[in-house]
């Protein structure tokens, strides 16, 4: 007999739900997930076997469960005065956020934020029996304080979720909707800045907004702009009461010591692991140049990846790029697609086979 998921006693809020999917396909040509396509540098491979080399020694006894040395380290790479204790970490910014729902939200609990948006957030809130609330933006996916504000007295969440800039859509966020969001808001407020170094230099980080916030977190991601999406590593700056919180959710010894030792190795080399920004940055405007020329609509980014409309059949499109072993995304939204900026020729090949499947209608 074949069981089902239907067969088995599953909790009835989970019921019906799919799992997070991006298709995992063995293409040449993938930008589909916004990882940062260029490999590590061989050099800082090399640095991060010898910690990890290092760590493998003590691998019979449990790793420091307070990531001490890690903390610091992120501690200073993100600057703006912050200490140790005010940076937590966890297995990809997903956990992260996880411990944060498992805190703050929770059954009978809210969960709002600015749709569309990354699609693992409604998940991520269902998954600690929270209820999600969509709220909306303009055509353009932009935010303006007033509206803002509005969506936020209307739900009166318990947290709310701001990616910025926005996945899939690319969008900016100023720091004015995130300051006024937060005076509106009784509960907890992430700024999720996964692609906040993509964004242009002199942008200021929600980072700035931290002091005198304790409902106030801002996460960051190494998956993206460092390149190492593959090692699992995600942190996040808060007040030190609001690192408290997450220590009571969090699994004993959640970040293995082989991880600790790959993070540090990798954050202590940042100038080399960050050394590919500025080219994603010109693929991604290349990116948006080259589809504009072809008569798409491509929205105004600051991430590795451009959100483009004017696909008449966004299926029949992945699709046809697909076969020319191209794979990108599409996110649901009707006569969109989403690609991620590659490498120089990994880019081209993507602007070759779109041209060639010919323009939108
Ligand atoms: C906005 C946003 N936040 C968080 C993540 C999660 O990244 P990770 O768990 O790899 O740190 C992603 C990944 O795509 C993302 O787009």
């Amino acid at each position: 007999m074949t069981v089902s998921l239907d067969d088995l006693p599953l909790r009835d809020d989970l019921r019906g739900l799919r799992p997070y999917g991006a298709p995992q396909a063995p293409l040449p040509v993938a930008l589909n997930v916004n990882e940062n396509t260029h490999p590590v540098p061989e050099q800082v491979a090399s640095d991060i076997l010898d910690e990890v080399a290092v760590a493998l020694r003590d691998v019979n006894r449990y790793p420091d469960r307070e990531f001490t040395e890690l903390r610091t380290a992120f501690a200073e790479y993100l600057g703006h005065d912050l200490q140790a204790a005010n940076i937590w970490a966890g297995n990809g910014s997903n956990e992260v956020l996880q411990h944060i729902l498992q805190a703050f939200a929770g059954p009978g609990r809210t969960v709002f934020g600015f749709a569309p948006t990354y699609s693992m957030y409604p998940l991520l809130a269902q998954g600690t029996g929270a209820t999600w609330i969509a709220g909306t933006r303009h055509p353009d996916y932009e935010i303006t304080v007033e509206e803002a504000v509005a969506q936020v007295r209307q739900h009166d969440p318990d947290v709310i979720l701001l990616c910025a800039p926005n996945n899939p859509t690319g969008t900016p966020l100023p720091l004015e909707v995130i300051e006024a969001v937060y005076d509106a808001a009784r509960g907890i407020v992430i700024v999720d800045e996964a692609y906040q170094e993509f964004a242009p230099k002199d942008s200021p980080s929600a980072l700035t907004l931290l002091d005198g916030r304790p409902r106030l977190a801002v996460s960051r991601t190494m998956s993206k702009a460092f390149a190492f999406a593959g090692a699992r590593v995600g942190y996040l700056a808060a007040d030190p009461a609001f690192i408290d919180a997450l220590r009571l959710v969090r699994l004993p010894y959640h970040l293995s010591a082989l991880t600790q030792a790959a993070a540090l190795a990798a954050l202590r080399n940042a100038p080399m692991m960050l050394a590919m920004v500025d080219e994603i940055v010109a693929q991604r405007d290349r990116i948006t140049a080259t589809l504009e020329a072809l008569g798409y609509t491509p929205h105004r980014s600051w991430s590795n990846f451009v959100l483009f409309g004017g696909v008449a059949d966004p299926a029949a499109t992945w699709r046809a790029l697909y076969d020319k072993g191209v794979l990108i995304r599409d996110v649901g939204i009707p006569n969109h697609l989403r690609v991620t900026a590659g490498t120089e020729a990994e880019t081209t090949a993507f602007l070759d086979a779109l041209a060639s499947i010919g323009s939108p209608s």
